[in-house]
């Protein structure tokens, strides 16, 4: 295999865009990356594009030849990865795979999602068609609701308490105050987390990540190559990918994610480096238990310590291990086909040394990104080392 590294990124705001269709946040992205990235449209070989639902957020479907069409770039092959809100991260890795495998040298990768035209109650009955759609959403469940049993069973044996989730959201949104791509930019205290009214009990407002609109983008060269584009390539050193069952009444437990373990144990093998190795980590924050059992499935903390962790201070800037520094899918948005893109591109940024000087920490060389499809039936993680 072939080491494969980033070489540009370029991402929209995530917002409610009004103004702006799915082809404009598109088209935003993949400008930015190709400029960053300083690669010509001659340069591309092929587009890896993630989208988990344009069909039912916009009518749109082929959203890989869209991509193409877009960018101008035809007759290039355009491949549209699904993978529920794992979309973004799965193109990546095929994206990755594609290079890898030597099958070509430079290739684009994208997700966008456009997820406002439609109310809250379509947005999601859409999003949990991610789940299992005879055994949960026919009876009523979607996605605040399976996580919040997700939530009190890990109150439940673990002791985890609202508090504890509620910091999560807490320190999430106090980073996003710096990140100018997020959708929201205020910080909350832990008193009015706790006041902002229950979704699906224990899970209130701003446990909750939004409903977003937006694109991102990056460019992947073999490493070898990638010195003709920049000097501040960063290295891909681990892709790995996990599946456990749709529903969560199949699960051996509701309280992690094994696909997350899974992908993590093959994750540390391929990047040859464990837990302590890692300096900063964007994870899969769609409800603020899922950065609790992110933290504990990906081996940062012990099973059942995740909410101890995060009051102790482990995820801060200066802690064991920085979190989710851009403010988290909570506070920079969750555009579900975006949000694996934008994951990494944040990693990217914190190890070119882009973050912003709040958030930026201190002599980062190697970030993880984790992207979790559904309740975890598809889990993406990628490790990335700085190679400058
Ligand atoms: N975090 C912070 N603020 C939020 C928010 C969130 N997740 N969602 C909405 N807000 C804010 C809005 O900006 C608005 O503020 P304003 O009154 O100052 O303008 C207010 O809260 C109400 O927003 P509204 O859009 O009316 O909320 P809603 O009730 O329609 O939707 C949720 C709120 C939580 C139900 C919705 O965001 C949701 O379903 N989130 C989960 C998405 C999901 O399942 N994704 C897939 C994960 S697997």
């Amino acid at each position: 295999m072939r080491s494969v590294s980033v070489i540009g990124v370029g991402q929209t705001k995530f917002d409610e865009h009004w103004e702006l269709s799915l082809r404009d946040l598109i088209a935003e992205a993949s400008i930015k990356a190709i400029q960053d990235a300083n690669v010509g449209s001659k340069d591309l070989e092929a587009i890896f594009g993630g989208c988990m639902a344009a069909g039912r957020f916009i009518g749109q479907e082929h959203i890989g030849a869209l991509m193409a069409d877009q960018l101008g770039v035809n007759p290039l092959p355009a491949i549209r990865c699904e993978a529920a809100c794992a979309s973004g991260g799965v193109a990546l890795r095929m994206a990755y795979l594609s290079i890898a495998s030597g099958a070509y040298d430079v290739v684009a990768v994208g997700g966008v999602e456009k997820m406002t035209d439609v109310s809250t109650e379509d947005a999601a009955i859409a999003l949990a068609g991610a789940g299992d759609q005879e055994w949960e959403l026919f009876n009523g469940a979607t996605f605040p609701s399976i996580y919040a049993l997700m939530a009190r069973r890990h109150m439940h044996d673990f002791g985890t308490t609202e508090e504890q989730m509620a910091l999560c959201a807490v320190k999430n949104h106090a980073n996003g105050a710096f990140n100018e791509y997020a959708q929201f930019r205020t910080p909350f205290t832990l008193e009015q987390v706790m006041n902002s009214g229950y979704v699906a009990e224990p899970l209130k407002l701003l446990d909750c990540s939004p409903i977003s609109d937006g694109a991102a983008s990056l460019i992947l060269c073999t490493s070898e190559k990638a010195k003709q584009f920049t000097d501040k390539q960063v290295e891909i050193v681990a892709s790995t990918q996990a599946s456990d069952t749709l529903s969560l009444h199949d699960r051996k437990t509701m309280t992690g994610m094994y696909g997350t373990e899974v992908a993590a144990k093959k994750a540390y093998e391929q990047a040859k480096i464990s837990p302590k190795d890692v300096n900063v980590l964007e994870c899969h924050d769609c409800f603020t238990i899922a950065q609790i059992m992110a933290l504990e499935d990906l081996g940062f903390c012990r099973k059942g310590e995740g909410g101890k962790f995060v009051e102790s201070g482990g995820i801060d800037k200066d802690g064991e291990i920085p979190t989710n520094m851009s403010g988290g899918l909570k506070a920079v948005g969750h555009p579900v086909g975006a949000s694996g893109v934008r994951e990494a591109i944040d990693v990217v940024r914190q190890l070119r040394g882009d973050a912003p000087k709040e958030t930026q920490v201190a002599d980062a060389e190697i970030g993880m990104s984790h992207n979790v499809g559904g309740s975890g039936a598809t889990v993406v993680l990628h490790v990335f080392k700085r190679r400058f």
